[in-house]
């Protein structure tokens, strides 16, 4: 996939720092926003709130805790089920393919519920200012995720302009799954086993995946990367990505993954929907199998 394909859009009227934008901002906008998830799929945005200086902020503040030694990483690994933690390098797997090795890079994923953690949960004895300064990145990407969402909605000419905000209330609560992940791509300095890369090709649960990049933009199968190949390879990559996930109790349409074989009575394969929880909770089941024990 080549990045000259992908929209860029100029976010400036509907941008973060304004409480309100008028109608017509929002539907210029929305339309390109619809043009461009029903075409290739995704977007880039420019001029949207949030600077590169603060995902390089955000970046600076993430990497406090990738450098510390493992065994102190080790002690904010993540727990199955929780969606909130280190994860070590290639113990992930993104294709959620048994028969994919895992991807060559560290993470810590930093869910909604940890908006209520206490603040000894967090890693900030290790990398300190890490809560507040994710908090607060993370509440600026719930914003920018809405004003999306809004757009998003009378760009695509609904009735009710607030459509999709009825289903994200509850972000930043334990009731709702937005995650905010800080990925750690390392040098690669060792083989890589057959198939495996940083990130493996995978679909998002999210309703908008909110993609900050380092200095290489672009877009490879899922993971953002261009130019992927022996002198990239070499050098440490970092990207943060927000996903705002629907409320926990929202229900969704299973996902081809987890569809029976069962037909109904019109012999049409039987769609049994699931609440946003239970698919994440399968999800993470999956990525995390030893963890069901
Ligand atoms: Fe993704």
């Amino acid at each position: 996939m080549s990045d000259k394909h992908i929209p860029v859009i100029d976010f400036e009227s509907c941008n973060l720092t304004k409480d309100e934008c008028s109608h017509d901002e929002l539907t210029k906008v929305g339309k390109q926003l619809v043009e461009g998830f029903s075409g290739i799929g995704f977007v880039y945005l420019k001029n949207y709130g949030i600077t590169d200086s603060d995902v390089q902020d955000m970046h600076k503040l993430t990497e406090k805790f990738f450098l510390n030694p493992m065994e102190e990483k080790s002690r904010y690994c993540m727990k199955g089920g929780n969606n909130f933690g280190w994860i070590p390098n290639k113990t992930e797997n993104a294709t959620f393919n048994p028969n994919m090795p895992c991807d060559y890079k560290e993470a810590f994923n930093i869910n909604s519920e940890s908006f209520q953690r206490e603040k000894s949960a967090w890693p900030d004895d290790i990398a300190p200012g890490f809560s507040h300064g994710v908090m607060e990145f993370m509440e600026r990407a719930r914003k920018l995720s809405l004003r999306i969402l809004h757009a998003l909605a009378i760009g695509m000419g609904l009735k009710d302009e607030y459509f999709f905000h009825k289903y994200h209330n509850k972000m930043h609560t334990k009731e709702n799954n937005s995650t905010l992940k800080t990925a750690y791509y390392l040098p690669i300095t060792e083989p890589l086993l057959p198939g495996q890369v940083r990130c493996g090709e995978h679909a998002d649960t999210s309703s908008v995946t909110l993609v900050f990049q380092d200095s290489v933009g672009g877009l490879q199968k899922h993971r953002v990367i261009v130019k992927e190949g022996e002198e990239m390879d070499k050098k440490l990559r970092r990207s943060l990505i927000y996903f705002a996930i629907c409320d926990n109790d929202v229900y969704v349409d299973k996902p081809l993954e987890y569809k029976d074989e069962n037909l109904n009575e019109r012999g049409e394969p039987d769609r049994q929907y699931l609440t946003t929880e239970d698919w994440l909770a399968k999800k993470l089941k999956q990525l995390w199998p030893d963890e069901k024990k």
